[in-house]
């Protein structure tokens, strides 16, 4: 019989991915044959939200396969399949080509979409170069593009939403969330803090009601207060949507000496996996500067055990 817990520990099982994976060979294989100026340039603290993804990506295809046969994996913003992080040089695997390394059980269609018709071109050369199949790209605003996605064929979708600003409209979060899925939602509170500080001072307004959905915003005194009642309206919206209660919680990632925080939201349904969530949000909100180059040697494939990065604990049982 399985040893309760022990199976579906994300700190047993995700280090054996990345041990396996080869992300290093990968990465070699990018810059050989790609111009690194066709890549996304993303920063020191990308790598942060990369484990967050991989981590739930872990999670999610460790169970949700056991229970819907149909499950997809979304990429709204999905952008060129690698990044170049910009303090040093380095790339790293994005999105996109993590969604068919990490999982356990492979999705049964990826859906790709990328507003930037030459991050959308490297993206599909970079997928057929690794022969990665069972793929969509659509060109075009996520906003639009998402009414495009055949959600009514599925049984599950895993959706993640790398936001660089706010251009994720609340109307297209709603969307998906009238069908069954996990959303990983990056939201820029930094970027947002920026739009908000001038929303509030009469200038590009229309930006912040759509992203929140409505001019709600105005009455709230900072990003902080914004970002709560965001957190309450998803949850709201989920809940009744979906006609079962959810699971709607953040972990902040600052970067260096606190001055750039966004938070990676989770929206799932509520169960007994959202406590392997909790261990995440633990170390993402105890971080060290030192976790910041951890977590780009996980990225490049140069660490392939998270004790360093997560400790020696280990989780308690969660199933
Ligand atoms: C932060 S990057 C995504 C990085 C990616 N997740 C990764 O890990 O490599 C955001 C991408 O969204 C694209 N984008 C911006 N606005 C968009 C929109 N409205 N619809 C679709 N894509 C958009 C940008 O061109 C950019 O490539």
């Amino acid at each position: 019989m399985r040893k309760k817990g022990e199976e579906f520990d994300p700190l047993k099982w995700l280090p054996k991915k990345l041990d396996k994976t080869l992300i290093g060979e990968y990465i070699k294989r990018i810059e050989a044959n790609f111009d690194k100026n066709e890549l996304y340039r993303a920063h020191l603290w990308t790598p942060l939200k990369l484990i967050a993804l991989m981590w739930w990506l872990t999670i999610y295809s460790r169970i949700v396969p056991r229970y819907f046969s149909s499950y997809w994996y979304i990429d709204l913003l999905a952008s060129s399949g690698a990044n170049v992080i910009e303090e040093t040089g380095d790339v790293i695997l994005g999105s996109p080509l993590l969604s068919y390394l990490i999982p356990y059980e492979p999705f049964k269609r990826h859906i790709f979409v990328e507003l930037d018709p030459q991050k959308r071109r490297t993206l599909d050369k970079m997928l057929r170069h690794f022969k990665f199949s069972n793929y969509d790209i659509l060109e075009g605003d996520c906003n639009e593009k998402v009414y495009d996605i055949p959600l009514n064929d599925i049984d599950h979708y895993f959706c993640f939403i790398d936001c660089e600003g706010l251009e994720v409209k609340l109307s297209t979060l709603e969307y998906l969330l009238r069908y069954r899925g996990d959303i990983l939602f990056v939201f820029q509170t930094s970027g947002v803090n920026r739009v908000f500080s001038k929303a509030k001072r009469g200038y590009n307004m229309r930006a912040l009601d759509d992203f929140c959905g409505g001019n709600w915003w105005q009455s709230c005194n900072d990003v902080k207060n914004l970002l709560s009642q965001y957190m309450i309206r998803v949850k709201q919206r989920a809940d009744s949507l979906r006609g079962f209660e959810n699971f709607v919680d953040y972990v902040r990632v600052k970067g260096r000496g606190g001055g750039f925080v966004y938070e990676v939201i989770l929206i799932c349904r509520k169960g007994d996996y959202v406590k392997a969530w909790l261990d995440l949000k633990r170390k993402l909100e105890a971080l060290e500067d030192k976790d910041v180059n951890i977590a780009l040697k996980i990225c490049k494939g140069e660490l392939k055990t998270l004790d360093e990065f997560f400790g020696q604990r280990t989780l308690d049982s969660f199933f």
